[in-house]
This record gives structure tokens, sequence and C-alpha cells, in this order.
């Protein structure tokens, strides 16, 4: 066999799409499980297009080849040639069989894609992880998401070693072999692409349940963890129950085996993975008790579970042409998940927490050097694309499409997508044309949305004519600078709006021309780049409620005046721009303080916060939110020359002034009395109790800490569960006082043996403002219980350091960013994935204050001069440069 040079890592482009000159129709997959050394067996029943000659090229890599035969004869040498990244093969023809065998080393895979070891040698298990490019470090393959197959997949192993065998599909066999070893046979009859395959093996507990979906199948849920988690996996499985009947109800979609197995690993580089029949999870997903779990974390679950097993639909069955096309799973999938835990829980929470994880994440990204479209148009590394953009963003887009067909409209459009697409590999354009065909509309102009990166914003303002009793509503929209050369159309934006007397009355809706009202509350699609709406029968100038439910991802110009905000944060019934009021005014009281700005928007937004405190009426969970101001991430996208130091600085003033209006005495004793009611219930009104009293123990540390430190210590003490107990470490550690030290060796010691409760030990340390954050994580690196090989543990401590602690992060002396990149070097030696996820730290710093600017410019620079960086690391790290 002839060696090719290997090449430099090529730009992957969405206008060079051909479709896979080979198929493979069906695999039949023969595994030797071992720790060390496994071995593959891989035949493939080959489909040549007729249409193009290329030669057979199969993806592989860091796979030992072992033999190859084509149609049952061994090939020479000269028959076929590998450049370790693609096996080219001579003589293949339509219908071929296609033989390798490979070996591949399981306990030296640090990466964690492909077949790797999670947890010590002796006692952990083996597990796959494909989506995106996994399967050809397992075997040779045409590893695209076009190319759809059976899979016959039968595992062999030592029985006492790996006495659990599982893989996606069916079981179809199993039976003991000589020396101790068995095996079991797995048959997915539903075609797949290679990313959707898995494979797990080793030492598991499992919790089952019997399920009937609604068209009548019967099917096995079983829930696989290590022992001493498998009492972890009971809220999991209920949620998984409630999502697998959620999904008939509200989509008609019902689950299409007969077993359906979902396993927990410690190990894992991202949230979890949808492989047919056989998700797979990281354990912070799934595991769930109330002394490890808080109440978000519980929601978390409840999602991803769902997430995943909404998958099968918006995925599996109907998945992705190729990787250009992921928001057309990951944004689908999020949308519904998303509704679905609107659905269960509170509807207006779960916008406002979607919102604000949207701007804090996806709004960062969007107006840095890291921004893409939806749909990025080319990249070298698949796996950095797995972003806020392209979930959360897409998430979005589908959401305007759902509002604008509404709830019926959508249905219609998604059975005919589901029913179109089933099988298939698609496309964006399919997607739409499924939605606006079912329904008689056009929706290709979204297809915009999908093209161009930066946050559009809408410009809105309002004109009273007393004399004509009209009100004129001005809307315009611009691209951002970065949105790229498509940007030039104007997008469709779904604003739905409604108009506020000064008494807090909606007004109905008259538009000049229009026979009807159409009620106090409506959606117009702005499609043009501006338009003017004339309200008639308008006596006195209304207050405008915009972007209702955030109605399209974008940012809003408007010049409210403070009062007009309290109006609205006052009464406006819907719930999310409520909220939006108060941070729009929190925001302006921001500037108060930065710039001793004078109009009245810190009295205005303290006022009104203060007499909904005092409402008996409000709902607690809400209550808290209205309390939060937004975050420091959130406030330095609102500046020119960022200074985080000074942004931390800042925020804590305008707490402190909001928690002195509100009273140290008045903030004490309606914690007191929320304290009192402490339980582990999970119902609503249960968590809103708890959400409360953190915010209030909160802005009591903000106004008189001294009073806040001994109520702290004595929630740290008695609280029922992680949600409190967690709460009160994290500002007792703020406290940076001897009971901070003490709580926090009390909960070191009394979590000792759990991963995830650790976890959050070192994330609420790496979280300490300012000065004192980085030698504390340089200490906790120390610490017997941190790894550089977890990436749950690498996450909490270095993860949210350097992306959820802008001040401690971003330290005048550049200290952080040197301490960056020497740990960067380290990560990527084990895991480009996670290396690749911790330099998005860098994204905004040219965007920093002068100083700050040239001294993460210095680091970065540095960084990128080195010899030998992963493809995934330096794909960021060349982009965050530009
Ligand atoms: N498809 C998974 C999800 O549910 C994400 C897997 C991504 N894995 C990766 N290595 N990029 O969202
Ligand atoms: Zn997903």
């Amino acid at each position: 066999m002839h060696a090719l040079p290997q090449q430099a890592s090529p730009v992957i482009r969405l206008r060079d799409y051909q479709p896979p000159a080979w198929r493979v129709e069906s695999i039949e997959l023969e595994v030797e499980l071992d720790i060390d050394a496994s071995e593959i067996v891989a035949r493939l029943q080959l489909r040549r297009d007729p249409a193009q000659s290329l030669p057979l090229r199969l993806d592989g890599e860091n796979l030992q080849l072992l033999s190859i035969a084509l149609d049952g004869r061994a090939l020479d040498a000269e028959a076929y040639r590998y450049d370790g990244c693609v096996l080219e093969i001579d003589g293949a023809r339509d219908g071929s069989m296609l033989e390798t065998r490979v070996r591949v080393r399981p306990a030296a895979n640090t990466a964690l894609e492909g077949l790797y070891l999670s947890g010590p040698r002796e006692s952990g298990f083996l597990l796959t992880q494909c989506e995106a490019e996994g399967f050809r470090h397992i075997t040779f393959f045409p590893d695209r998401p076009d190319v759809l197959s059976t899979y016959t997949v039968t595992l062999r192993a030592d029985r006492a070693r790996f006495p659990v065998l599982l893989a996606g599909g069916n079981p179809t066999g199993a039976g003991e072999l000589e020396g101790g070893r068995h095996w079991a046979r797995f048959v997915d009859p539903h075609p797949k692409p290679s990313y959707l395959f898995a494979l797990v093996a080793g030492r598991l507990e499992h919790l089952a349940r019997d399920y009937r979906t609604a068209d009548g199948r019967a099917v096995q849920l079983k829930i696989w963890a290590e022992a001493d988690a498998i009492g972890r996996c009971g809220y999991a499985l209920d949620a998984l129950e409630r999502a697998m009947r959620w999904d008939e109800q509200r989509y008609g979609r019902n689950y299409d085996l007969d077993v359906f197995h979902v396993v927990a690993t410690h190990d894992f580089n991202m949230g979890a993975m949808e492989n047919k029949g056989l998700n797979i999870f990281n354990a912070k997903y799934l595991l769930a008790d109330p002394d490890s779990t808080t109440d978000d974390e519980y929601r978390h679950v409840e999602a991803v579970v769902a997430h995943e097993y909404f998958h099968n639909w918006s995925g599996n069955r109907v998945t992705c042409r190729d990787w250009f096309q992921l928001s057309l799973k990951e944004g689908l999938t999020v949308f519904r998940e998303q509704s679905f835990s609107a659905d269960m829980n509170s509807a207006p929470l779960k916008r406002i927490e979607d919102v604000a994880l949207l701007r804090r994440a996806q709004f960062p990204e969007d107006a840095g050097p890291l921004a893409h479209p939806v749909r990025p148009a080319q990249y070298s590394e698949i796996n950095n694309f797995y972003t806020a953009t392209v979930y959360e963003k897409g998430a979005e887009l589908v959401r305007m499409l759902a509002g604008r067909l509404g709830a019926d409209g959508f249905r219609r459009g998604m059975d005919l997508y589901f029913e179109r697409n089933d099988g298939r590999a698609a496309t964006l354009e399919d997607f739409l044309g499924a939605l606006g065909e079912a329904n008689g509309t056009d929706l290709l102009p979204y297809l915009a949305w999908y093209g161009q990166s930066g946050t559009p914003r809408l410009r809105a303002q309002g004109h009273h004519d007393a004399a004509r009793r009209e009100y004129t509503l001005k809307l315009g929209q611009h691209a951002p600078g970065n949105a790229g050369p498509s940007a030039r159309t104007p997008l469709p934006i779904p604003v739905k709006l409604a108009l506020f007397a000064s008494d807090g009355r909606m007004l109905p809706l008259q538009l000049a021309g229009e026979a009807t009202d159409a009620g106090s509350e409506r959606v117009v699609v702005l499609e043009q780049a501006e338009q003017a709406l004339v309200f008639t029968g308008v006596e006195a100038p209304p207050v405008p409620s915009l972007l209702r439910g955030f109605s399209a991802p974008v940012i809003l110009e408007c010049d409210y005046t403070p009062a007009e905000l309290a109006l609205l944060l006052a009464h406006d019934p819907d719930g999310f721009n409520r909220w939006e009021a108060g941070q729009l005014l929190a925001a302006r009281a921001y500037e108060n303080l930065r710039d001793g700005s004078t109009d009245t928007s810190l009295q205005a937004w303290c006022g009104a916060l203060a007499r909904l405190f005092a409402d008996d009426g409000m709902d607690d969970a809400l209550l808290a939110d209205l309390l939060t101001p937004p975050g420091e991430i959130e406030l330095a996208e609102r500046e020119g020359a960022v200074d985080p130091g000074r942004i931390h600085q800042l925020r804590q003033a305008l707490q402190r002034t909001l928690a002195e209006r509100l009273g140290a005495d008045a903030l004490e004793q309606r914690y007191r009395t929320l304290a009192a009611r402490r339980s582990i219930a999970l119902d609503a009104a249960s968590q809103a109790s708890r959400r409360l009293s953190r915010r209030l123990l909160e802005l009591l540390e903000a106004c008189a800490s001294e009073r806040a430190l001994p109520l702290a210590a004595a929630q740290y003490r008695d609280a029922p569960g992680m949600t409190d107990r967690l709460a009160a470490l994290a500002v007792l550690a703020r406290g940076q006082a001897d009971e901070g030290e003490r709580a926090l060796a009390d909960y070191r010691q009394r979590y000792a043996g759990n991963a995830l409760a650790l976890d959050k030990w070192f994330a609420v340390q790496a979280q300490l403002p300012g000065l004192a954050a980085l030698p504390r994580v340089m200490r906790l690196e120390k610490d017997a219980a941190f790894t550089l090989h977890n990436p749950n543990r690498v996450q909490s401590l270095l993860g949210t350091f350097v992306r959820a602690n802008p001040s401690g992060f971003h330290r005048a002396d550049g200290a952080a960013y040197r301490f960056l990149t020497e740990r960067l070097g380290e990560l990527d030696a084990l895991n480009p994935q996670v290396a690749a996820r911790l330099a998005t730290a860098f994204n905004g710093w040219q965007r920093l204050e002068p100083g700050r600017r040239a001294l993460a410019q210095a680091a970065i620079a540095e960084l990128a001069g080195r010899a030998g960086l992963s493809r995934n690391l330096g794909e960021i790290i060349g982009n965050v440069l530009n």
C-alpha cells in the first residue's frame, strides 16, 4: 500500500456539496471488545451512483488496518491507499461487498470521540460517541450524514468484565462463547447515518418501565448507569415518559423500536447524544436527586431527556443532508424541547430563561469574530459549529415560523415535513418548503435569516397626532455590520405588539383602512426596510409593547422614557415583556450610575420594583427574575471599550441601590417567611419560593452583608436540598470570611464521592469576582479531584472561570489570559473538542479597553503561533484573531 502525504486541514464549503458517489445499503459490524485493543470487522454492501465515476473512498482515522477484502478476496497492497484519513480502494463495483478488519485503542482515546473508556480501567465501561465524525474512528466508512444504512451489530466480550452489551436497534439474540465470553446482536431496521451508531459495554445497572405508544407498540424503556448512580435515574425515566406522550399528542410522533435505552456517563464532551435507540447522556443531564441536584438542574434534565428523545423524529427519521444543515435538526429540536418545557412548567418563566440564555451566549457570539450564520457557509472542523447560534438562534427561527403559521398550520406543516422526508437526509429548503406548502404560503424569504450572521436591529418610533386621534408607529430594520453580503435584502420580522393607555389598560387596535379591529394584540410582519403603521381612534399618546414574547431574535431600539418602561413593568400582562421592560429600565439605571446621567431610570426602576415587591399577587418566581438586573456579559454588550472589572462594580452598586430601596428589614423579613417553608418539593410554588429566597438573600448580601452571612450560614447548615444549600454556599464563599472556608470544606467532604456535586463546588469558587479568582482556580487545580481528562471537571473549574466570570478572567494584568493559553496547550493534546470550546472565551477581545485588549491579543497570538494545534483549536484561534 502507498502512503499519501498528509493534507493540511481543508475548508469544507456548502456550495461544494456533491451527493455521495458510493452509498452503503447495509452494514454488518462485529466488535470484539477489550479495554486496550478492540477489533472491528465491518461488511459494507456498496451501491454506486451511476452518474459519478469516482473511486471508492472511505473515511477512517486512528485505525490500525488489519485486513481488507473485496467481494470475498483479500486485496493486494497495490489495490488500496490509506493516508491516515481516507482509504481509497480500486476495483469496487455497484453491489460489491467490502470487508475490513481494524484495531482501535479505547483506553488511549482521551479525545472521547469514537470508542472510548469511561472511568477507571479496572471498573469503567466502554462506549462510543460518533456525532459528528466519530464513526470514522471505529471503522472505514463514508462518514457523512447523507449515507443511510441498516445496521446489524454483533458485540463480543468477556462476560465478567462486560456483563452488559448494548447497541442501537432491536435485540435479536445473545449467548455464551468459549473462555467466559458472550455475545449479543442488535438489528436496526431504520436506515440511519453513521453518526447515529452507538454501542455500550460494561458493568451497568438499569431501571426499566413498560411503555405503550399511542399507535400500540410495546416498548421497553431502560435507563442504564453505574451502580452508585442508578438510584438517581428515576426522575429521568419519568421525564422520558412525559416526553414520549407529549410528542404523540403535540406532533403525532410515535416511537418506532421495541426498546429505548438511555445510558449515563461522567465522561462526555457534550450534553447528550440521540443515537438511534441508545441515547447516551452526560450524567449531569440524567442523574437527579434532591440532595445533589438544584431546581435549575432538574429542569435541565427534563429538557435534555426530551430533546434527545425528540431527535428520534427531528434528526433520526428525518436527518440532515450535510453538516451545514445542522440547525435543521438542532434548532428544530431545541424549539420542540422549549415548547415541551413550557408546557411542563411555567411558559413565561421558560421564555425569560431562553431569551436570557440567547442574550448571554448567542448575541455575544454573533457580535464577535466567531459569528456565523445559522447555516454556516464553511468550516474546517464541524465540531466547532455546535454553537449557540446553530442551536438557540436556530430555535428562534423555528419559533418565528411556528408563530407565523399558528398552532394548526405549524402542525400541518410539520406533518408534511415528516411524511415527505421520512428516511431521507433533508435540507433547510425541504423544511421551509413543507411548512409553506402545507399552508399555501411561501416561507422561502425566511431563508435569509439562515444565511446571515449578526443580530439584526429593529428600530421603532411612535408619533401621536391628537387632532386626528392617530398613533403612527414607524418600524425599520437594519443589518448589523458583520451580517455578510446576503444581508442586503430585508428580513421578514414578526413583531407582536400591543398599545397601553397611561392607566395601564391595553387599547383596542384599529389599523387605518381596516374594517374591524383585531383585538388588543397582533402580529405585524415587517417585510421592508421600513414600514409605518397607523392606528386610529387613539385619544392620547400610548405606550407600545413591542416584540411581545420576544417574537423575533433582534435588538430593539426604541426611545422609551423611564416612566413608559415603568408602566410596562407594572402592567404588561405578557410576562416576558414585563420582564423585558424591567431589563431595559435596569440597563438604563446602570447607565445612570456609570455616566452620572440624570434621567430618572434608577428611581423608576427601584420604585416600580418596590411596588411589585409589596404586591401580594405577584408570582414568587417572576418576582425573583424581575429583581435580577441584566448580567455582566449582557451589560458588556452595550459598551464600547469593555472594562469587566468596572462593569462588575457598577452592577453591584446597582443591586445595592435596589436593595437599599427595598430595605434590609423588608428583605430579611420576606426571606425568613420563605425560609420557614423550606422543602425539597418540586412543585412550581416550592421552586418559586426557593428562587425568590435566593434572590432576597443576594440582595441582602448587597446592602447588608453582615446580616446576610449569618442567614447564609444557617441556610447552608439546614438546607433540605441542593438548591438552598448551593445558594447559601455561593453567598458564604463570596463573603470570604472563615464561615465561607468552613462551608466550602464541609461541602468538599460531604460530597467527596459525588462527581456532579463536586463540579458545583469547583464552579462556585471559579465565580469569585475580581482578583481573588485566579489564585483560587490555580489552587483548586491541585485538588486531588481535579483532572484535565474529565470534560465536566474542566468545564466546572476552567470553563466557569473563563466564560462565566468576566471580572475574574479579564484581570487588568492579563495573567488569566496567559493562564488560559497554557491550559489550552495541555488540553488540546488530550481533547481538542474541549480545548476549542474553552478557547471561545477569547471571543470579544477586540472590544476590551485598550490595556486588556493588547494583553489578550498578545496571548492569543502566541498561542496561534504554536506548532501542532488541533484542527479544532486551530480554527477557533484563527477565527478569533481574524
Ligand atoms: N446531537 C447532540 C445533541 O443532542 C449533540 C452532539 C454533538 N457532539 C459533538 N461532538 N459535536 O444536541
Ligand atoms: Zn440535539
